[in-house]
C-alpha cells in the first residue's frame, strides 16, 4: 500500500511555488480537441491526472509533447496538437479512474460532430450526476443517448445551432462543458448562472486566446458568440488557489509562517477571509501571498458555497487547522452530500468532531496525536496530513490508489523545512 508518514510538531517555514492549478489544467487540456493547430500549456502541475488525460487524448488522436519546463514556470509545458480527431470514443477504462475525462464530451461533439463518453459514475465524496452537462448540451442543440454506460451527444446535419441554458445548480464541469462546445456553435449562446469559479476565467482567457468571442467573463452570464474554427495558442495554467489554501492551513496549524509564491489575493479572498477570522495573519507579497502566524487559532463557522464562496475544496483542510482552534466551529457542506471521509480519521487523531447531516462540529481540542490513518479524496488526504504536520508523534497516512489518480506524483520534495513528510511505496 502506498502511505505518507509524517513526524509532526515542528513549525513549517520557507518559500513554496504553488503548482498550476488542478482543476484548470483538466479542462484546459481537452481544448486542444477544439482546433487542428498546436497547443501549448505551459505550468502543467506534474499530476498523474494530467498523464491520464494526456493518454485519453491521444486515443483521441491528440500528439502530446512534454517539454522541459522554463525557468519561471514550476510546472510542465505540453503541446497538444489534435491535426485530426481519429476517435470520438472516451472508453470506461480511462473515465472509471479520472473523472475529468467528461470534459472530452463538449469538445469533441463540437469538433467531430458526435462523442461518446462512459457515464463517470460517483466518487468517494458524492454522487456527482451529469444530467447538468447533458441539458446544457441539448440547449446548445445536441442529440442525446445513454446506452450500456455510455452517452453518446449527437450534432444535428448542418452543425450545432447554440441557444440558451440557464443552469438550476452552479455547476462547474457542465459550465465547462458547455462552454467548450458553444465556442464552435453556428450562433450565439447564453449561459445563465454559469459558475464564476476562477478556472472557468482561466478557460474562458484560453478560449479567447485560441480566437473564441465570449462576453461576461468572470461573470453568472456568459454569451458565446461561435466561431467557425478556432486557432492555436500558448497559454499559462493558473497558479493552484487550493493548493496554496492547503499550504496556508499548514503554516496555521503549526504556527508557522510561509510564503506562497504565485498565489493570488483576488482568486481566494473566501479563504483568506476566513483564515484572517481565525486570526492567522496573510498579507500580498510581490510575489505571492504570506501567511504568518498570529497567537491561538479562534474557531469558525463557514459554509462552502460555489465561488465567490467559501470553497467545498478547502473544506477538509479548514477542519483540520479547526481542530486546534479556541472554541467550536461550525461547518456546512452544501456542495457534497458526501465530504466528510476525513471526520473519523481526525478523531482518531484526538480531535473532537460531531456530523449531523451536512454540518461538523468541530470542538477544538488542545493536542492531537499523529495515528495510522486511511485517506481518501484528495482534499481529505491532504487535511490528514495537515493535521499530521502539527500532532505529537507519527502519522501513517495509508492512501488509496485513487489518491495517486487525483495527487502528485512523483511524492512531492517540498522546497521548504519543517516537519518531515515523507512518502513510501
Ligand atoms: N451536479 C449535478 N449535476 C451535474 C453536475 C453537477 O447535480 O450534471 C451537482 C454535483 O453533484 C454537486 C454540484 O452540482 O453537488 C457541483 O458540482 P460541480 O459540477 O460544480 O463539480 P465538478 O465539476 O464535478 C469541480 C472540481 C471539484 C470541485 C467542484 C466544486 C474539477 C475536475 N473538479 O467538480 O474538485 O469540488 O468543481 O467546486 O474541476 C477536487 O479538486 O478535489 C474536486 C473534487
Amino acid at each position: 500500500m502506498d502511505k505518507i508518514i509524517i513526524r509532526g510538531g515542528k513549525p513549517l517555514s520557507g518559500r513554496i511555488p504553488i503548482s498550476g492549478a488542478k482543476n484548470s489544467a483538466l479542462t484546459l487540456l481537452p481544448c486542444a480537441l477544439l482546433t487542428d493547430e498546436p497547443l501549448t500549456l505551459r505550468n502543467l502541475p506534474r499530476l498523474a491526472d494530467v498523464d491520464s488525460f494526456g493518454h485519453l487524448l491521444n486515443q483521441l488522436g491528440v500528439s502530446t509533447m512534454i517539454e522541459g519546463a522554463r525557468p519561471e514556470d514550476f510546472g510542465r509545458v505540453m503541446t497538444l496538437r489534435a491535426g485530426r480527431v481519429t476517435s470520438t470514443v472516451a472508453p470506461y477504462d480511462i473515465v472509471r479512474k479520472m473523472r475529468a475525462s467528461i470534459l472530452v464530451l463538449g469538445p469533441l461533439l463540437a469538433r467531430a460532430g458526435e462523442a461518446t463518453v462512459s457515464l463517470p459514475g460517483g466518487c468517494a465524496i458524492g454522487n456527482r450526476p451529469i444530467d447538468l452537462h447533458l441539458k446544457a448540451l441539448e440547449a446548445l442543440g445536441a442529440e442525446i443517448e445513454i446506452t450500456a454506460g455510455y452517452v453518446t451527444a449527437r450534432a444535428p446535419k448542418g452543425g450545432l445551432p447554440g441557444g440558451d441554458f440557464g443552469f438550476p445548480v452552479v455547476s462547474v464541469g457542465a459550465t465547462e462543458n458547455a462552454l467548450m462546445t458553444a465556442v464552435l456553435c453556428k450562433g450565439t449562446s447564453t449561459l445563465r448562472n454559469a459558475a464564476r469559479e476562477p478556472e472557468i476565467v482561466d478557460l474562458c482567457n484560453l478560449l479567447v486566446a485560441m480566437g473564441a468571442k465570449i462576453e461576461g467573463i468572470g461573470g453568472s452570464t456568459l454569451v458565446i458568440h461561435g466561431k467557425e474554427r478556432l486557432h492555436g495558442a500558448t497559454y499559462r495554467v493558473m497558479a493552484d488557489r487550493i493548493e496554496a489554501g492547503s499550504y496556508a492551513c499548514a503554516a496555521a496549524i503549526t504556527g508557522s509562517a510561509l510564503d506562497l509564491i504565485g498565489a493570488k489575493l483576488d482568486e481566494m479572498e473566501a479563504t483568506v477571509a476566513a483564515l484572517r477570522q481565525a486570526g492567522v495573519h496573510v498579507e500580498e507579497i510581490a510575489d505571492g501571498i504570506a501567511v504568518r502566524p498570529n497567537g491561538k487559532l479562534q474557531a469558525l463557522t463557514l459554509s462552502t458555497a460555489p465561488f465567490p464562496g467559501f470553497a467545498t475544496d478547502m473544506q477538509a483542510q479548514f477542519m483540520a487547522m479547526l481542530c486546534l482552534a479556541e472554541g467550536a466551529s461550525v461547518l456546512t457542506e452544501t456542495i457534497f452530500e458526501n465530504r466528510y471521509m476525513h471526520v473519523p480519521e481526525l478523531n482518531r487523531m484526538g480531535a473532537h468532531i460531531e456530523v449531523k447531516g451536512r454540518t461538523a462540529v468541530v470542538h477544538g481540542v488542545e493536542r492531537m496525536v499523529g495515528a495510522p490513518v486511511m485517506a481518501t479524496d484528495l482534499r481529505a488526504s491532504m487535511s490528514l496530513i495537515i493535521a499530521g504536520l502539527a500532532a505529537e508523534g507519527e502519522t501513517e497516512a495509508g492512501l488509496s490508489k485513487r489518491w495517486f489518480c487525483s495527487g502528485h506524483y512523483p511524492p512531492p520534495t517540498p522546497p521548504f523545512q519543517g516537519g518531515e513528510a515523507r512518502c513510501a511505496a
